[in-house]
């Protein structure tokens, strides 16, 4: 159903010419990473070594995933780019709009309802331009990659963070705003910096209590949040091969909480197996005949401190497990140090609420572990202490653990399943109580744990686990209980210990569904009509750009100089605003509405300069709009830092900003305002930020000879009659100067059709 052999054959067959390429060019044994980077080069094979950390590189990825918040944005701009299909196979998944509130059947129903339009649309457009579709219920979109779409050596974006949870099928996968996956399915390339290379040696063997989840929270502990910034973590040595495929889909994922831009194991046994158990034996067959491209060369990691930017090693056999937060999941505690902590830090020590599953941790190998202490309970005469969820990662997962009796086992400790989605791990959690704001512990085997991220209420201290941890946790109702020492009252005043959890990697009797929730595109979609509802507040289709006009721009009004910080969410701040992020015009009511105005230190209080009245930012640009006078905004030092939200570049756009004039951009920010047609400048000499007056009117000067390294000239017409001229730099090459013409990257690629 689901994976394209043909596409995977013509990959591997590249990979021999083009590793030994590479190998020539960078003149040494290569990474893993590094084969299959240079493998997906959009130019071809190497003929000379990108620097580490420096070199921005064009790559082709194979594939592209998107969850169905995110998608909603990336779709409505691919229908602009004027294509009948999608370039590369691509798949969306409805996983992150299900909210848990009493149990699986009931939650779906309500959010089919509910989100009802939105899911049309999905559909539909899905259906339209050949990408397959999983349905609300099929699952979460990491889950679902890893059982059908996943293979060793490929490479994947995702709009979302959690996407290298590939990685542990030995394939690159990175998150990604929605106009990156936009582009890529409009066939364009996709640029990233070469990563830097953190290399992770695992040896010993994992026992007892211990489990995968543990590697990464340990790691979590050294690296921190920022650790892995700019680098792909790259795990080898015995102990690595020795881990299933979803454990180290479950340290690939959680690698996003160190920040790295993927995490990656090599392809080895467990990998095969994985493959074969998940009806993949053709990939497997293939796979093992560049088994040697497939991981990184043997001098690599016989030496790793030669050839990785930071190594670090972890011996598994000593490895205890960890609880790692609260409100941050780089606080790594060893469970024997962890009842300590709870105490010196006064954290409420009942635990509220323990929830197993999601994206991170919901393997069969989890699910069977954690439903082997259940059974103790149960045996042991045990009542679970606090409440207990199990959320599914996928439909395929929930079916045969229900098959194999798990979730039985689950239900008569007194544990509820909820839907297979995102649910309390994306704060999509109708929690009972919530809105007191008590402070409250829970524990979860997710991956992020900051404040209000699962329930909305700051005091609850949320920690990270591994299922096992979690599950014996709530058994005990008790954060300082330690299941390897410990030991508990069962209801008839007996003291019982739990004994170590045993589960299995795969099903004996193999994966099933009945229904996998999966809906194929249309063979021939030229036929089959996209779903927007022209009333609806949360969807709206596009309308291209209009392209420049051909002159120099004159007399744009100065709408905002910010001040400070100005990132992706003080320019489109997330929160309820995220309901419209497939309307483009509802959502820009929050544009800029956190900067700082640099003339009354106030936020989303700008001056009108029609009216000479203050007003919000949103509104006072409106009213520009409606005049068709342009505008400019100006900002500080790394203007639009943070996440990669297009919504930061198209509202402005949108709303009749033709330019944005600071002191210097984050890169992925300043490359999204040039796909969206607009102008982003940097100021020669920084110190003309201050020359930049409220009433200013601005004009942009020399684009008729807009050219690649050429600065512009921006004049500045104060209220009082004098002037300043200064000069502004830009980085736009030809192609991008394109784009500014075009009026947008994507109307430019329409002309090329
Ligand atoms: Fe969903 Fe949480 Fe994973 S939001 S994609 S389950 S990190």
């Amino acid at each position: 159903m689901a994976f394209d052999i043909e596409m995977i054959k013509a990959v591997y067959s590249k990979f021999p010419s083009r590793i030994e390429a590479a190998r020539i060019a960078v003149g040494k044994p290569l990474t893993l990473t590094e084969k299959i980077l240079y493998a997906h080069l959009t130019l071809g094979e190497a003929n000379s070594p990108f620097e580490r950390g420096v070199s921005y590189v064009d790559f082709n990825p194979d594939r592209v995933a998107m969850q169905d918040a995110t998608a909603q944005m990336a779709l409505l701009q691919f229908m602009q780019a004027g294509r009948y299909k999608v370039a590369v196979p691509s798949t969306v998944h409805c996983d992150h709009l299900i909210q848990a509130e009493i149990g699986a059947l009931a939650d779906l129903k309500k959010a089919n309802d509910k989100n009802k339009e939105v899911y049309d649309f999905l559909s539909s457009v899905s259906n339209k331009y050949g990408i397959g579709f999983w349905k609300p219920g099929a699952g979460i979109i990491h889950q679902v990659v890893l059982e059908n779409y996943a293979f060793p050596g490929g490479m994947m974006i995702g709009t979302d963070s959690h996407t290298p949870n590939a990685g542990g099928l030995g394939m690159i996968a990175i998150g990604v705003g929605g106009a990156d996956a936009c582009d890529v399915m409009a066939g364009l390339p996709w640029e990233l910096k070469f990563p830097k290379l953190i290399g992770v040696k695992l040896t010993g063997r994992l026992s007892g209590w211990t489990s995968a989840k543990d590697v990464i929270l340990k790691v979590a502990g050294i690296l921190t949040v920022k650790g892995g910034t700019g680098a792909v973590v790259e795990y080898f040595g015995d102990g690595a091969r020795s881990l299933s495929a979803t454990g180290k889909g479950t340290i690939c994922n959680m690698g996003a909480e160190i920040g790295a831009t993927t995490s990656i194991f090599g392809y080895d046994e467990k990998s095969e197996a994985y493959l074969r158990g998940t009806e993949r034996g053709d990939i497997a067959d293939m796979a093992n005949t560049i088994k040697a491209h497939l991981t990184g060369d043997q001098e690599v990691y016989a030496n790793p401190e030669k050839y990785f930017d930071q190594v670090i090693e972890i011996n598994l056999s000593e490895l205890e497990p960890h609880v790692n937060g609260p409100f941050t999941p780089d606080l790594a505690w060893p469970i024997s140090k962890f009842a300590a902590a709870v105490r010196e830090n006064g954290w409420p020590s009942k635990l509220e609420v323990g929830l197993i599953g999601s994206c991170t941790n919901s393997s069969y190998e989890d699910i069977s572990r954690a439903a082997s202490l259940a059974q103790q309970a149960v045996d042991k005469k045990l009542k679970a202490k606090s409440e207990y969820t199990i959320t599914p990662g996928s439909e395929q997962v929930r079916f045969t653990v229900e098959r194999d009796g798990f979730l039985g086992i689950f239900e008569n400790m007194g544990g509820v399943v909820l839907a297979n989605a995102c649910g309390p791990c994306i704060g999509q959690w109708a929690r009972h109580g919530a809105e007191k704001q008590e402070k409250n512990s829970i524990i979860t085997s997710f991956n992020r744990n900051f404040a209000k991220r699962a329930d909305g209420n700051p005091n609850t201290h949320s920690f990270v686990a591994s299922p096992e941890i979690v599950t014996a946790l709530a058994i005990a109702g008790d954060l300082t209980f330690n299941p390897m020492t410990d030991s508990l009252v069962n209801e008839e005043g007996n003291s019982v210990k739990l004994e170590e959890p045993s589960g299995l990697e795969l099903p004996t009797k193999g994966f099933a569904v009945e229904d996998a929730g999966y809906q194929a595109p249309a063979k021939d979609g030229s036929k089959v009509s996209v779903l927007v509802d022209p009333k609806s507040e949360r969807l709206q289709l596009l309308e291209p750009f209009k392209a420049w006009e051909g002159t120099d721009l004159k007399g744009l009004k100065l709408l905002i100089k910010a001040k400070g910080k100005c990132t992706t969410d003080h320019i489109s701040m997330a929160g309820p605003w995220l309901r419209f992020r497939g309307h483009l015009d509802n959502i820009s009511n929050n544009m800029l509405i956190g900067a700082v105005n640099a003339f009354n230190l106030e936020t989303n209080k700008v001056k009108n300069q029609l009216t000479g009245e203050h007003g919000e930012v949103p509104a006072v640009q409106r009213h520009y709009k409606k005049h068709g006078i342009g505008s400019i905004v100006v900002g500080d030092e790394n203007y639009g830092e943070g996440s990669s939200r297009e919504h930061a570049a198209m509202e402005p756009r949108f709303l009749g900003v033709r330019a944005i004039l600071v002191k210097s951009f984050a890169r992925i920010h300043e490359t999204n305002l040039k796909k969206q047609g607009m102008l982003a400048l940097t100021f020669a000499n920084p110190s003309d930020y201050d020359l930049i007056q409220e009433d200013d009117a601005i004009d942009i000067v020399g684009l008729a000879d807009f050219q690649p390294g050429v600065p512009l000239t921006v004049v500045l017409n104060h209220s009082d009659g004098t002037k300043n001229e200064i000069e502004v730099n830009h980085t736009y090459n030809e192609g991008q100067i394109g784009w500014f013409v075009a009026g947008s990257a994507l109307n430019l690629i329409k002309e090329e059709i």
